[in-house]
């Protein structure tokens, strides 16, 4: 059964470790994340992006495909389906279908429209025992055509949005969608300390985990992040791998082009990418 991932986040916050958010995109990308959660023994959240929620047909399909496979795998760790970076509507959309948990991307709103729209779905969630994250701040770069300008989150602005009461938050701290420049220059761990002092328990929420170096995960995590978000970093050990099979003319040998067959070494590479995340994150064992 699907979960809030309340207690998951507040049980890693204590325990100074943060559980993985994997975004899919299908069902063999949610397939590798719930047999590596489940293997070993960690809590996890499944993303989906508005987009990759279109691509698999809309919610209700994802709520289906999710429910139905944990049931056949039977999956026993705890598992929170969450909409990420959604809009209002979106979000709505997901509460309607059966996810479990929402992101309120409200982060291109001025503050003060981000803390009503926030708020109404505070009411929603708590009515639900759904978990709500909500976003301070900005993620720079570009995510399935969410595009952020990267300004660095307000500390008082973070706590305003908190006392709201949602479940977790996201701020913007000089994190990255996809893959990081060359000249950047790394995550404002001053203001990730300003934002714990003044939120408390609240577990925040790094976004852009594809390529943070481990030194800055480990002291993230030290400063009060119990959730980090992984997209890219699954689709490039996908693609490389999927690409490495071809090139290498297995598709056109014996039935090496059966789509389970052609699949394979891809979902295997989001397998390894999920488990070396989950290791560094700390969360193994953690279910
Ligand atoms: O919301 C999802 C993430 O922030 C993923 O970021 O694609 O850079 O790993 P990433
Ligand atoms: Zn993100």
């Amino acid at each position: 059964m699907l979960v809030s991932a309340k207690e998951m986040l507040q049980k890693a916050k204590a325990g100074k470790y943060a559980v993985g958010q994997f975004n899919i995109n299908n069902l063999e990308w949610t397939k590798a994340v719930l047999l590596i959660a489940q293997e070993y023994k960690s809590p996890v959240i499944l993303g989906v992006s508005e987009g990759a929620g279109k691509y698999m047909t809309g919610y209700k399909t994802v709520v289906g495909m999710v429910n139905g496979m944990m049931e056949e795998l039977n999956i026993t760790v705890p598992v929170a389906l969450h909409l990420d970076h959604g809009s209002f509507e979106g979000c709505m959309k997901c509460v309607e279908a059966g996810f479990s948990s929402i992101m309120f991307d409200g982060s291109h709103y001025p503050i003060a429209e981000n803390i009503e729209k926030t708020k109404e779905l505070v009411k929603i969630c708590a009515d639900k025992g759904m978990s709500l994250e909500a976003e301070v701040g900005s993620i720079g770069g570009e995510e399935d055509g969410v595009i952020g300008n990267g300004e660095v989150a307000d500390p008082k602005e973070c706590k305003s949005i908190a006392d709201l009461g949602v479940t977790m938050l996201a701020a913007g701290i000089g994190n990255i969608h996809g893959k990081y420049p060359a000249n950047w220059t790394g995550l404002n761990f001053e203001v990730l300390a300003e934002i714990q002092k003044l939120t408390g328990e609240m577990p925040l929420v790094l976004h852009g985990g594809t390529g943070i170096p481990e030194d800055m995960i480990k002291k993230a995590i030290s400063l009060g992040v119990a959730k980090i978000n992984v997209n890219t970093e699954c689709q490039l050990t996908f693609a490389d791998a999927t690409r490495k099979y071809i090139e290498a003319g297995k598709d056109l040998s014996g039935k090496g082009f059966d789509p389970r067959k052609l699949l394979a070494p891809g979902t295997d590479a989001i397998k390894a990418t999920v488990k070396e995340k989950m290791e560094l994150f700390g969360s193994i064992g953690k279910a």
